[in-house]
């Protein structure tokens, strides 16, 4: 397993992990172009990482972009991981969030954001292992195949 920054030959396969997961991880429910990716690959306030198997299968990816483009948020950046399914538990998360933390610190963010599906329980404590703490519950703020969606917000300061 090799962790590596995203090239704009990535995009796609990035986006075909992501699409796996909608309305199941994320509020996204309409799949993503590659071209998504590609512009926060090529963004120099981005900083995106994928995970390849030896064979050069990216099944994994995390990236952070800015929060906002409010110029008060300037220190915040939001942070998202998505492994292929079939690849979790194997700390392929944890050898990728070692290559993004440390960057998201260099390119000047001093505060990260993780929006977090409430019931995604392995995601919460994947996070608390990296030392984001719990800010609060945001009850039913979504409408997912007809369920209200309860998500969870956590942040990482330094
Ligand atoms: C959440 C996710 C990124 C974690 O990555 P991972 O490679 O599976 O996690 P790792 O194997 O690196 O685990 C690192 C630590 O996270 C925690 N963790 C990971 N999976 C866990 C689980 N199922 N239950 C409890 N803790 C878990 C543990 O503390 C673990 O350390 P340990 O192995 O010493 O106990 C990954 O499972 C994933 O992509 N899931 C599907 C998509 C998703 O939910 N993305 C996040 C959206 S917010």
């Amino acid at each position: 397993m090799t962790i590596l920054p995203a090239k704009t030959a990535d995009a796609q396969r990035i986006a075909d992990i992501f699409n796996q997961y909608l309305g199941i991880a994320t509020m996204v429910l309409e799949p993503r172009p590659a071209a998504d990716y590609q512009a926060i690959i090529e963004a120099e306030n981005c900083a995106v990482f994928v995970a390849k198997e030896a064979a050069e299968e990216t099944v994994g990816f995390a990236y952070v972009k800015p929060y906002s483009d409010r110029g008060g948020y300037v220190l915040a950046g939001e942070i998202t991981i998505f492994l292929a399914p079939g690849y979790q538990g194997q700390r392929i998360g944890l050898h990728l969030y070692d290559e993004l933390l440390p960057t998201a610190h260099q390119l000047g963010y001093r505060h990260l954001t993780a929006k977090i599906w409430a019931n995604n329980g392995a995601s919460i404590r994947f996070h608390e292992g990296f030392g984001f703490r719990m800010v609060g519950t945001q009850v039913g703020i979504g409408f997912v195949g007809r369920k209200r969606i309860d998500t969870v917000i956590m942040e990482r300061v330094w």
